[in-house]
Order: structure tokens, then C-alpha cells, then sequence
């Protein structure tokens, strides 16, 4: 991608993470216009160097001083870091884009995938919050389909990557094959059981109504991303023992009948979306989704446990470090500087 504008200093916080590591390396390969690259993270790393454009950048410490002359900042630290610096970075004049949770449901801050609401930025906020990562995998197909059909309702259940949970619980799930080839006792630190071999619920902290944090956010989420407040969502989020990319198996009702041949259609012109169509191959997988910046929809069919012809099930898979973080958080960026007015909502 080409940036007829000037270049700005941007930094990204959080830069020894999993979703930081992927900013920089995205930053450089879209060609952002980067004119000076600010690598900031705790005091813990401070000093350290990492990979940016071919070279190395050094690690700084979050504070006052490594956030002077910020002009586009991408937030990838933990939601109580963003409290406390979205605030004085968007004070401090720049644009930030904060991947936590910290502002999701912040009526004043919009929350955008470009592709479904993008003309939420046309106001060109200075701070807005990207989505859930299984939240925007999910309405990266999703979505589409609603405003060719009408969606009624959605059901989801996530098969979700380790690294959701940062580079510890990636670095863990590694760990843990090497012990277990060895022979050795796998230890578990991160999610305090196995994730090699297992299965689970996801690792969120479980709410009074016995939904856990993650679910809670594709239901909330998914009604403001869509505009949908009444929308009914049923979720069960899982965590699975694969190093990247979470897929979602959706069941998704509509207001008017929907057939799969013309849901295809649909989803074959949907930006950000490709097709991976079982019946001349293999079905997506994490695998075939990890390091990739589009959403990979399979298995599209009828859903028989929805009034007739008004349900559909599909398989839906893409990169939560990319698409469900730090590419998206980008392309909010992108917009931001360039033509901010693009994108807007359909119903
Ligand atoms: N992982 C995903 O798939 C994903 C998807 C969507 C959204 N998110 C969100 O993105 C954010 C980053 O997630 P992650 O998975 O990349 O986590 P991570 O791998 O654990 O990285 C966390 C980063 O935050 C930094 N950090 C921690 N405390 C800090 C502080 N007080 N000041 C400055 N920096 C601090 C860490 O620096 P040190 O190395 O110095 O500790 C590290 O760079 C989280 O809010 C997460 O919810 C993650």
C-alpha cells in the first residue's frame, strides 16, 4: 500500500508482545509512513532490541518522555496501561489505536473493523479501539451476509489459538512439546493446565451469569460493530492447542431466506475475505490462516436447525495477531491519515 503523506513518528507500545511484534513487522511490509519508529514497552525491556525495516530499534520504557512527538500511536500493552496512556498520548496530540479492551464499550470511542464500519473514522477520532479478536473474525463473514440478508441471530463457538493470550502462552504451548518429546514433565504456567494435547474453556475470567469475559465481548461487541443492539448472540469460546490463527464455527440466522450458493457469492466479494471451498481441496485451518491478513471462510451450508432456508453454517478462520489485532489496528491507522472517510456502515 502507497502513502502520498508525510512521514509520522509512530510508536508502538507493546512492542516485545505478540501483537506488537506483529505491528512493527506489518508497519514495514504496508509501507506505513514511518518516519521515526518508536519501540516502547515496561521498564522490564527496556534497552532490549528488536527487528524493525531490516535493522534493529531499541526497546523504551513507557513514560514521558518516550511518548514526546508521538504523532500515531498503536496500543498493544494490557487494558490497564492503555487507561492510563491512550489519554495522555491523545492529549500529547497523537492518534491512537488501542487494541484492549479498555475502550470497547466507551460510547465517545468508536470501535472498528474498516471493512464493516469503517465510516465510523470519518470524524477522524483521535482514539478508537479495535475489536475482539474473535469478534472480528467472526464478523468479517459475518457481516456480509447481514447486509445481504438481515441477521437475527448469531450463534459462535471458538476454537481459539494460544498466542490469544500473548507470547508467554505461545512460547508455553512450544515448551511443552519439546518437554513432552523429551520425555520430560510438561509444565504449565501460563493457563496453569496443559494446553498440549488438551482442550478448554476459554482462560477469561468467568461472570456472575457463568459466560466467561470472552464470550461477553462477542455478544457486546457484535451488537455495536454491526449496530445491532437487540442482536442475539449465543457463544461458547474455547482454546485449543494451536500456536496462531482462532477459528469460529457460526451458525447464522437471517431475516429473509438465504441460500448457500448466493451466500458464496456474497462472501466472494467481501473485502478482507477469501473462500477456501472444501469441495475442490481441504476446508481452512489455523495453519492455512496464520501469517495471513485475510478471514478464510469454509463450509458454507444450509443450517437445518433454523427456520427453513433461514439459516446458515459456516467455518470461518483467520490470524488473531493480524486480522484480529495488529493489521486491523493498522488499517484504522491507515485511514485515519489517508482518506478517513472511507467504509460505511450498510444495514
Ligand atoms: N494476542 C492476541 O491475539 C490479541 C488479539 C487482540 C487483542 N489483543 C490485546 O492486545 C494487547 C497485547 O496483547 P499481547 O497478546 O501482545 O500480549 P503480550 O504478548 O503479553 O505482550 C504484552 C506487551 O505489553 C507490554 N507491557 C506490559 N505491561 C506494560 C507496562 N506497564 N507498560 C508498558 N508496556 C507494558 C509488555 O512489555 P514487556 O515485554 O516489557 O513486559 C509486552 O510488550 C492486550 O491488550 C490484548 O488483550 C491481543
Amino acid at each position: 500500500m502507497d502513502h502520498p503523506v508525510r512521514p509520522r513518528t509512530v510508536a508502538v507500545i507493546g512492542a516485545t508482545g505478540a501483537v506488537g511484534r506483529e505491528a512493527m513487522e506489518r508497519l514495514h511490509r504496508r509501507r506505513f509512513p514511518v518516519g521515526e519508529l518508536r519501540a516502547i514497552a515496561s521498564q522490564r525491556s527496556a534497552g532490549g532490541t528488536l527487528p524493525f525495516a531490516g535493522g534493529q530499534v531499541t526497546v523504551q520504557a513507557l513514560d514521558e518522555a518516550s511518548i514526546r512527538g508521538v504523532e500515531v500511536a498503536i496500543l498493544a500493552a494490557d487494558a490497564a496501561t492503555s487507561r492510563e496512556w491512550a489519554p495522555r498520548l491523545v492529549h500529547a496530540g497523537a492518534v491512537v489505536v488501542d487494541n484492549s479492551s479498555a475502550f470497547r464499550m466507551d460510547p465517545q470511542v468508536p470501535l472498528v473493523v474498516p471493512e464493516i464500519n469503517g465510516g465510523e473514522l470519518a470524524g477522524r477520532p483521535s482514539l478508537v479501539a479495535n475489536p475482539n479478536c474473535t469478534t472480528i473474525i467472526s464478523l468479517m463473514a459475518a457481516a456480509p451476509l447481514h447486509h445481504a440478508f438481515g441477521l437475527r441471530r448469531i450463534t459462535a463457538c471458538s476454537y481459539q489459538a494460544v498466542s490469544g493470550a500473548g507470547l508467554p502462552a505461545m512460547q508455553e504451548l512450544e515448551g511443552q512439546a519439546r518437554q513432552w518429546s523429551a520425555g520430560e514433565p510438561v509444565q504449565s504456567t501460563v493457563f496453569r493446565r496443559p494446553t498440549l494435547f488438551n482442550v478448554f474453556p476459554h482462560d477469561s475470567a468467568l461472570l456472575p451469569d457463568g459466560s466467561n469475559e470472552e464470550e461477553t465481548k462477542l455478544v457486546k461487541e457484535s451488537r455495536r460493530i454491526l449496530d445491532l443492539p437487540d442482536l442475539r448472540v449465543s457463544v461458547t469460546c474455547v482454546r485449543v492447542p494451536v500456536r496462531r490463527a482462532h477459528a469460529v464455527a457460526l451458525h447464522l440466522e437471517f431475516e429473509r431466506r438465504v441460500d448457500p450458493e448466493v451466500a458464496r457469492e456474497v462472501l466472494s466479494r467481501a473485502e478482507g475475505v477469501r473462500l477456501v471451498d472444501e469441495r475442490s481441496g481441504s476446508p481452512a485451518d489455523p495453519l492455512m490462516a496464520a501469517e495471513g491478513d485475510e478471514v478464510l471462510v469454509s463450509r458454507i451450508r444450509r443450517d437445518f436447525g433454523a427456520p427453513e432456508d433461514h439459516g446458515l453454517a459456516l467455518w470461518t478462520v483467520g490470524d488473531q495477531l493480524l486480522k484480529g489485532a495488529a493489521l486491523n489496528a493498522i488499517q484504522i491507522a491507515e485511514r485515519l491519515l489517508g482518506d478517513g472517510a472511507s467504509g460505511t456502515r450498510r444495514r
